[in-house]
């Protein structure tokens, strides 16, 4: 495991966009597992900003979003494809076709997950997946749990997910929030050759230090993340405490 402690979100953003810049020029065809959410915002601007300056080439990417709210399609301004769109593929020379994300206007449950899993057993494992992580420890929206869940699943929301989604989004809506959403599995997000997690402000330090320092468990799903051979962990010092630091290898 490796830390990445910055000052800032600015200082951590750019590191995070380095690292996956640096995973683009050295395999231009890459495969890269991206999230949504607030802290991943500052890291799309900064790779915006390396295109715009000539310096990165999305033309071979492949990459794959690790969720969607189930019940909102594409074109809907708080649908994670929409958010994909605005923050980061409408402003770089990626192939949108080569761009997935679960199609959240599958009503069918099982269809979704199963389609979506055969979409990534397709593309194989991924060369970098980048993760938040929530309040309540998930990755993706892979809520705690009494297992890890393998597959694309559909799961329900936790409260204080749709809290902190409501606050952050949907114009503060609680109402607004969907309450499932299809998430790749876990087994999946494992497989992935280099995983960053990047936690931002203090809001995160009490659930990054029991994600890596605490026991590993589905109850804080981002704990599994312990066992992965080659995780960056990056953020700010707000976020990422010294026993965070200490853990590093
Ligand atoms: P956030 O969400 O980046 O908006 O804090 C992280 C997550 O829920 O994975």
């Amino acid at each position: 495991m490796r830390v990445i402690r910055k000052s800032n979100y600015e200082e951590a953003s750019m590191a995070c966009a380095e690292l996956i810049a640096s995973q683009i020029r050295l395999k231009p065809d890459c495969k890269i597992g991206l999230a949504t959410g607030s802290t991943p915002i500052g890291t799309y601007k900064d790779l915006v900003d390396m295109y715009k300056a000539g310096s990165l080439d999305f033309s071979k990417v492949t990459s794959a979003n690790l969720d969607e709210y189930r019940g909102l399609g594409g074109d809907h301004d708080q649908s994670y494809r929409y958010f994909m769109n605005t923050n980061l593929f409408d402003h770089v020379n990626i192939d949108k076709s080569k761009t997935f994300v679960p199609d959240g206007l599958e009503a069918d449950a099982v269809k979704a997950c199963t389609d979506y899993d055969a979409i990534l057993e397709s593309l194989g494992h991924l060369d970098i997946q980048l993760l938040g992580i929530g309040g309540d420890g998930h990755i993706g929206f892979n809520e705690p749990a009494d297992d890890f869940c393998v597959n694309t699943q559909c799961i329900d929301l936790e409260e204080q997910t749709i809290q902190d989604n409501a606050r952050l989004f949907f114009g503060g809506d609680l109402a607004a929030v969907p309450t499932q959403a299809y998430t790749m599995g876990i087994g999946y997000i494992m497989k992935s050759e280099t995983v960053i997690l990047m936690a931002t402000g203090a809001g995160k330090k009490g659930i990054v230090e029991k994600a890596f320092c605490g026991p590993v468990t589905p109850r804080v799903p981002a704990s599994i993340l312990q066992l992965h051979p080659n995780v960056v962990v990056i953020g700010d010092e707000a976020a990422i405490s010294d026993a965070v630091v200490a853990k590093a290898k």
